[in-house]
């Protein structure tokens, strides 16, 4: 560690999200700075680094991962480069917040496990909307049985690409509206039903690079917990959560990036007038970040471990043998 109480940060790529929300994140947060940034060319490290006012720039992934100073490195690269960099990092002995999907199917998380693992360090899928305090929230509520007991979810997110060079879709990057946006919309299901699905059937418009632009979904649980989503980079922006019992339901607008804004959980009960529940908004990025950080420097285990990930991961491999077959009902592999 640097400063006592500091984690210094590497950032793999000139990435999007990096430069708009998580690197913002790292230097909101109290312990964290950014020191390094890579690119895989030299030219485009230094302008990034220049206008994010980052220290220093490498014109290379690995030259960062060497860089005996940085702690911890943020993974936002393509999907199907995750789990290479992940555990280079790690071999590296840097700890790796990793964007989502952690990987592109659950035995690559395994192998990221067992890299992490042997390293002694730590690593998390960065899905940042589960450190929103909203999502804790909703889970009170369904525990005080507030809407009877869970019987259905929806989940939805939705958005529109509009150049055609976009990593979603390009299939050798990992592409497609389930990798890239309905691992969400799984991700909550699972979070709020608080167990694994048996068995999912999907639907899948694709692309003639043989990408999922649309698909939509079914989780089935057990006790007959059905959870539906649909992705999509073809239509408007759309994120919803809605959690259905036998005494009422509850819906969460703007589930996955509701901005820093107050937020709100509507509660319905038949024709009655919602109830509306509020919360101060916050920077759902910057408290994941925190999380973090705090785990590398007392040594805590973090919120969302590796099986988390690879359960994840499981329910989407099965989402996608069942959209290829043209929707058939497809098992989940259980976690061995
Ligand atoms: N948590 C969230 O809110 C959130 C939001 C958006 C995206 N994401 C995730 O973050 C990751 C990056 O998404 P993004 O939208 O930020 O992507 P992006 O802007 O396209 O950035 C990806 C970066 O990867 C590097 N790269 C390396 N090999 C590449 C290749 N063959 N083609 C294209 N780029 C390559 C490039 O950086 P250099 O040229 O500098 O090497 C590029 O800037 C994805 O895993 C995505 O799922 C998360």
């Amino acid at each position: 560690m640097g400063e006592k109480g500091t984690v210094r940060w590497g950032i793999l790529s000139t990435a999007n999200i990096g430069r708009a929300a998580v690197i913002p994140a790292i230097k909101e947060s109290s312990t964290g700075h950014v020191i390094a940034v890579a690119s895989r060319t030299d030219a485009a490290a230094k302008e990034f680094a220049s206008a994010n006012g980052i220290p220093r720039s490498y014109g290379s992934y690995q030259q960062l991962l060497e860089d005996e100073q940085i702690d911890a490195v943020y993974n936002p690269l393509p999907n199907s480069m995750h789990r290479e960099w992940t555990i280079r990092a790690a071999e590296a002995g840097k700890h790796v917040l990793c964007e989502k999907p952690l990987a592109l199917n659950a035995a690559e998380c395994d192998e990221m496990a067992a890299a992490a693992a042997a390293a002694g360090i730590i690593c998390m899928e960065a899905f940042m909307y589960r450190f929103h305090p909203r999502i804790d929230r909703v889970l009170q509520l369904l525990d005080q049985g507030v809407i009877g007991e869970i019987r259905a979810l929806y989940s939805a997110f939705t958005f529109k690409i509009t150049s055609s060079d976009n990593i979603r879709l390009d299939p050798e990057l990992g592409g497609g509206s389930l990798m890239d946006v309905g691992c969400y919309c799984v991700n909550v299901c699972r979070t709020v039903v608080g167990g694994e699905p048996l068995e999912v059937q999907a639907y899948a418009q694709w692309t003639d690079r043989g990408v999922d632009e649309q698909m939509a979904g079914m989780l089935r649980f057990a006790d007959g917990i059905t959870a539906q989503f649909d992705s999509a980079l073809t239509m408007e922006r759309r994120e919803c959560l809605h959690v259905a019992g036998t005494e009422g339901h509850l819906e969460v607008p703007r589930v996955f990036i509701p901005g820093t804004e107050d937020v709100t959980i509507e509660e319905f009960h038949g024709r009655e007038e919602a109830k509306t529940h509020a919360l101060a908004g916050l920077n759902e990025y910057t408290a994941m970040v925190e999380h973090f950080s705090d785990c590398i420097l007392t040594g805590n285990r973090v919120r969302y471990p590796f099986s988390e990930a690879s359960s994840n991961m499981r329910v989407i491999e099965a989402l996608y043998r069942s959209a290829r077959n043209g929707g058939t009902i497809e098992a989940v592999e259980p976690i061995s």
